[in-house]
Order: structure tokens, then C-alpha cells, then sequence
């Protein structure tokens, strides 16, 4: 049972910036929902109850999102506005939220190791909610499914990517074991293309076991003075079965502007309300 996800989310954005000058990067909207909640939602139908949110400065408007809000709640209900009320309280329904400060984005194992105190000595998912993943099954059900099947201590998800990408991610080195699973013998932060071991890159859903957090510990900063995650679970392989495992979905990476813009589009078109306008009006402009 994985009842636990950890949300890193006290990263500059500095890639949209001057939009997260002031506004967390987390919080920039799919159509109309913030990218966090897009995290959450995978996770709350995935199992999980506990949402453990790493923040920094300047991002109180995270935690603000995930609190009750009476007075708007109060306002829908006195206009009859049962859908926007719904949809409203959907936003806190189901999860508790809790939250740990990382002073300075030192890294993502950084950031995960901030939430050590708050996971305890159980499994728990990491969700990184710039990886928007557009899903028949929520990728981390997915991912517990692989945890379960295979007896795992860690399961990362992995995408095949472009030889000339592999310099932007973590890549694995693995022999595939079942059908989207691979055992992973070694893996690597962001390689040249000549030193990538493959081409299956780690994206960002993680389960991963308690002892990651004595890895962490003692893991040094590495690719880009980062403190890396990647480095922690290649610490772990040969003491646990870490399980590479390939989703069933469609991957936007939404930490980029260009991936943002490519996951509004698509989820916008989706959208039953604004869909059809959205298309009739790509092709009358000829935008598509
Ligand atoms: P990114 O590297 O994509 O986010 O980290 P960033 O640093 O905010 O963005 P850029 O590169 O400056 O544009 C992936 C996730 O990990 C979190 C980020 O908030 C983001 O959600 N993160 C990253 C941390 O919480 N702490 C860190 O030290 C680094």
C-alpha cells in the first residue's frame, strides 16, 4: 500500500519566468486547473491519502490553494452554483495536505530528503507535477500495480526519448523483464548522448522505499551542483529491486514552455466546453 506522495515543489521556475516571479510555477493552470492539483488528483485516485507538499519561499499559494475556502464556498452556495461548488470543494476532498519548507532548491533529492520526518519508514510515491501525464489509468496506479507484480523496492517511470534529449534527463541502464518492465542494473544524470546507456529516460513518478532517505543523506551534489535523486537510487540498486517501467500514456513536459503550451492545446481540445470552439477556431485563424 502506498498511502503517501511527495510533491517537490520549491524549484524557481526560473524557465517561465517573468511569470513566476511572484506565483509559484506549480500553480500555472492546465485550462482550469492548477498543475498541482493535476499531481493530486493522480494521486488521490491512485490510493494515496497523504499529500506531502515541499514548498520555499514565495509559494503560499499552494497551501492556500489546498485549504477550505468558507467564504467562496459560501458565495457558490448562495448563488446555486452546485457544478463551480463541486468542483470547489473537489480541490480539498479527499486528502490530507501537509507540508515542509526546503530553504534553497539545493536539488530534487534535496527536496525529498526535506520530507523524511513526515513519510516515516514506509513507501511512498513522488509525483512531479511538471510531468503531466494524460492517462487511461493514473500513472502512479500504474506504477503500484509494477510494485506489486514485481516485488519492488523502487519503481521509476520511464519514456523512451530522442538521442538528442537523453542530455536533459535521468537514463537508465536495464534488461527488460515483462511487459513495460525493466531490471535497472545502473543509471545516470543527464549523460552526453555518447555516454547514455540507453534511451529510456526517468520521468517524474517515483515510488521509492524509506532507506532512500539515508542515500539522500549522504549523497553529494552532483550534475548542475545538484544534490540529485537519481544519484541516491543508483546508491540503492543491488540492495533493493529497482523496476524501470515504462507507462501507458501521453507525457508533457510541462516545465517548458513549449511542453506547457503543448499540454494546454491538448487538454483544452479535450475539454467538452471549450473544445470545439478551441479547433473551430485553429482552423478558421489556420493556426492548424
Ligand atoms: P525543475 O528543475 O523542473 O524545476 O524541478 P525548477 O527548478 O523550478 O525549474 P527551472 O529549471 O528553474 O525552470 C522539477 C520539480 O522539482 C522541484 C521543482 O519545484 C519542480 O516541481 N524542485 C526542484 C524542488 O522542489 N527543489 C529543488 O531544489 C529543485
Amino acid at each position: 500500500m502506498i498511502r503517501k506522495a511527495v510533491f517537490p515543489a520549491a524549484g524557481f521556475g526560473t524557465r517561465f519566468l517573468p511569470a513566476t516571479k511572484a506565483s509559484p510555477k506549480e500553480m500555472l493552470p492546465l485550462v482550469d486547473m492548477p498543475l498541482i492539483q493535476h499531481g493530486v488528483e493522480e494521486a488521490k485516485a491512485s490510493g494515496v491519502r497523504d499529500m506531502i507538499i515541499v514548498t520555499g519561499r514565495g509559494k503560499n499559494a499552494i497551501e492556500d490553494h489546498f485549504d477550505v475556502s468558507f467564504e467562496l464556498e459560501a458565495l457558490l452556495e448562495k448563488k446555486g452554483d452546485g457544478k463551480l461548488l463541486a468542483q470547489v470543494r473537489q480541490v480539498t476532498d479527499g486528502a490530507d495536505f501537509f507540508y515542509v519548507r526546503q530553504n534553497l532548491p539545493l536539488g530534487l533529492g534535496h527536496a525529498v530528503l526535506r520530507s523524511m520526518d513526515l513519510v516515516g519508514q514506509e513507501p511512498f510515491g513522488v509525483i512531479l507535477s511538471d510531468d503531466v501525464i494524460d492517462a487511461p489509468v493514473p500513472v502512479l496506479k500504474q506504477m503500484i500495480a509494477a510494485y506489486e507484480r514485481y516485488s519492488a523496492g523502487a519503481v521509476l517511470a520511464i519514456q523512451k526519448v530522442p538521442k538528442d534529449a537523453v542530455h536533459r534527463y535521468g537514463i537508465i541502464k536495464g534488461k527488460k523483464i515483462g511487459d513495460g518492465a525493466y531490471e535497472v542494473s545502473d543509471m545516470v544524470e543527464k549523460p552526453r548522448p555518447e555516454k547514455a546507456p540507453s534511451d529510456l529516460a526517468i520521468i517524474g513518478r517515483y515510488i521509492l522505499p524509506p532507506s532512500i532517505f539515508h542515500a539522500l543523506s549522504s549523497t553529494k551534489p552532483g550534475a548542475g551542483g545538484e544534490i540529485q535523486l537519481t544519484d541516491a537510487i543508483r546508491s540503492l540498486i543491488g540492495k533493493e529491486r529497482v523496476i524501470g517501467f515504462e507507462f501507458d500514456g501521453v507525457r508533457y513536459d510541462a516545465g517548458t514552455k513549449l511542453g506547457f503550451q503543448m499540454a494546454n492545446i491538448a487538454f483544452a481540445l479535450k475539454d467538452p466546453e471549450i473544445g470545439p470552439g478551441l479547433q473551430a477556431f485553429l482552423r478558421k485563424e489556420r493556426l492548424a
